[in-house]
C-alpha cells in the first residue's frame, strides 16, 4: 500500500448521504486521507445540498452530473464518469454505499482498474429480483473486497453466496449513527408549525417504482393514504419520482392531506419524531422510525431489513389493508418495538467501519481483490 493512502466515497442519492456521514467523519478523526465523488444522480438541491449541509458533510472533490435517465442510460454515464475519475485520482480504495446505481457503476469500474472496494450496508436482500436495488445488492456483494453488514441475518446471506467471512464485518447500522447524532436537533414543533398541522399527525413516504410508476399502482395507493388522512391528517414530503403520477392518481393538497416538497434531514426526522404514524416504502425510513418508537406500515410485499420487523416497529402493509392497519396503529398509540433494538444499532458504526479500513490499508498482507473462492 502507498504511504498515505486515498479513500474515495462514491455518493449519488439521498440515502447515501445519510449513510456515509458517519464513516467520513469516524475517517477523517483517523486522520485517512479521503474525498467524496458526488456522481450527481440525484442533484435537486432539496435531494442533495440540504444533506450535505444537514450531515456536516465536505464538499465533494467532483461532481460528475450524470442526473436522470433510463437504468441503463444512467449507469453507462455513472460508469464513464467514474472510470475517469478513478483513473486520475488513483484511489487506493473506493468505499460504496446500500444499493443505488451509482453504487452498483463504482464497484463495476473498481473492480476492472483493480481498486480495492468496500461495501457499507451489505448482504441485505429481498429476494426479490424484480428491485432494481436488489440487483445492485447482489452484484456489488459479489465484487466488493470489504463488506459492511448492518444486521446479523446478512452474514448467512453472503455466506450462502460464497462470500468469504474474512471479508465480511458486522458493524452495525450508520443510518443510526446519523440519526443518533441529529436526535438533539429534531424538535417536531418548528415543522409542525410551519406547515399548519395538528399534534396528532401521519407521515407519508413513496417512491419505489412497483408503487409509483404505473397508474394503476398509484391509484391504488393514493386511495389508501386518502382514507388513512380522512381518520388523522397525512402529510406527504413527495419524492420527485412520483411527483407527476401521484398527483395524477388524486394526491394533491387538501384539508387532510398536505403534500409538500422532499424536506431536509432535520425536518424529516423532526416531522417522524413526532408522528403518531408513518407509512412509507423507504428502505431507511424503516430502520428509522424503529429507532424512534414511532410505528411504521410499509406499503411493500418484502423487505430487505426484516430486522425492524422482528426488533421494531415496522409492519408489511397492502394497499387494500393500509387503512384498517392505519386505525389499529393508531388506536395502539406508541410503538413498543417488537423485540430488543437491533444489535450495534448504537451510534458507532461508523467508527468500526473507520476501524477496520485503516487497518485494512495498514496491512501488508492484503488479500488480491475480489479475490473469489472456487467451490470445494
Ligand atoms: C434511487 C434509487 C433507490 C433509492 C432512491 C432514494 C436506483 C436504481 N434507485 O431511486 O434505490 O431508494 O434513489 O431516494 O438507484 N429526480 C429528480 N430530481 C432528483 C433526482 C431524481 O427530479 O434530484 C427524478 C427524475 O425524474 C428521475 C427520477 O426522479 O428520473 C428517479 O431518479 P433515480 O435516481 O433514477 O431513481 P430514484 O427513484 O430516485
Ligand atoms: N428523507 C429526508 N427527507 C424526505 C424523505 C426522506 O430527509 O423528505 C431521509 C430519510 O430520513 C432517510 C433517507 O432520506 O434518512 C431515506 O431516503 P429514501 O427514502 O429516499 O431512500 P431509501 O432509504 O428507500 O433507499
Amino acid at each position: 500500500m502507498r504511504e498515505n493512502p486515498l479513500v474515495l466515497h462514491v455518493l449519488g442519492a439521498r440515502p447515501n448521504f445519510v449513510k456515509a456521514a458517519p464513516v467520513v467523519r469516524a475517517l477523517g478523526e483517523l486522520g485517512v486521507r479521503q474525498g467524496i465523488i458526488h456522481t450527481g444522480q440525484h442533484y435537486d438541491a432539496l435531494m442533495s445540498d440540504v444533506f450535505f449541509a444537514d450531515l456536516g458533510l465536505p464538499e465533494p472533490v467532483a461532481n460528475l452530473a450524470v442526473g436522470s435517465g433510463t437504468h441503463a442510460r444512467q449507469t453507462a454515464a455513472l460508469l464513464v464518469g467514474l472510470e475517469d475519475v478513478f483513473l486520475a485520482q488513483e484511489p487506493d480504495l473506493v468505499v460504496v454505499y446500500g444499493d443505488v446505481n451509482s453504487t452498483l457503476a463504482a464497484i463495476l469500474v473498481a473492480a476492472k482498474l483493480g481498486i480495492r472496494t468496500a461495501h457499507v450496508e451489505a448482504g441485505l436482500r429481498s429476494f426479490d429480483r424484480g428491485m432494481p436495488e436488489e440487483v445492485n445488492r447482489v452484484v456489488t456483494d459479489a465484487l466488493a473486497d470489504l463488506l459492511f453488514v448492518t444486521s446479523p441475518e446478512a452474514l448467512a446471506y453472503l455466506a450462502s453466496e460464497g462470500v468469504p467471512p474474512a471479508k465480511v464485518h458486522l458493524v452495525g447500522n450508520p443510518m443510526i449513527d446519523s440519526l443518533f447524532a441529529a436526535l438533539p436537533a429534531l424538535d417536531p414543533a418548528p415543522v409542525v408549525a410551519r406547515l399548519g398541522l395538528p399534534s396528532r399527525y401521519a407521515v407519508a413516504t413513496l417512491h419505489r417504482p412497483a408503487n409509483v410508476d404505473t397508474a394503476e399502482a398509484a391509484r391504488e395507493l393514493v386511495e389508501a393514504v386518502l382514507e388513512v388522512s380522512r381518520r388523522t391528517p397525512v402529510v406527504v414530503p413527495v419524492h420527485p419520482r412520483g411527483k407527476a403520477r401521484l398527483a395524477e392518481a388524486g394526491l394533491v393538497d387538501g384539508e387532510t392531506i398536505k403534500v409538500i416538497e422532499p424536506l431536509g434531514y432535520v425536518d424529516f426526522l423532526s416531522l417522524v419524531r413526532g408522528a403518531a404514524l408513518v407509512v412509507t416504502d423507504s428502505g431507511g425510513v424503516q430502520e428509522e422510525t424503529t429507532m424512534l418508537g414511532v410505528p411504521c406500515l410499509t406499503l411493500r410485499p418484502n423487505t430487505e431489513r426484516p430486522i425492524t420487523i422482528t426488533h421494531g416497529t415496522n409492519r408489511l402493509v397492502t394497499p387494500a389493508l393500509l387503512p384498517a392497519a392505519a386505525e389499529k396503529a393508531l388506536a395502539d398509540g406508541a410503538a413498543t418495538p417488537a423485540g430488543e433494538l437491533p444489535v450495534m444499532w448504537d451510534g458507532k458504526a461508523g467508527p468500526r467501519i473507520a476501524t477496520v479500513i485503516a487497518a485494512w490499508l495498514k496491512g501488508d498482507n492484503l488479500a488480491p481483490a475480489s479475490q473469489a473462492k472456487r467451490p470445494e
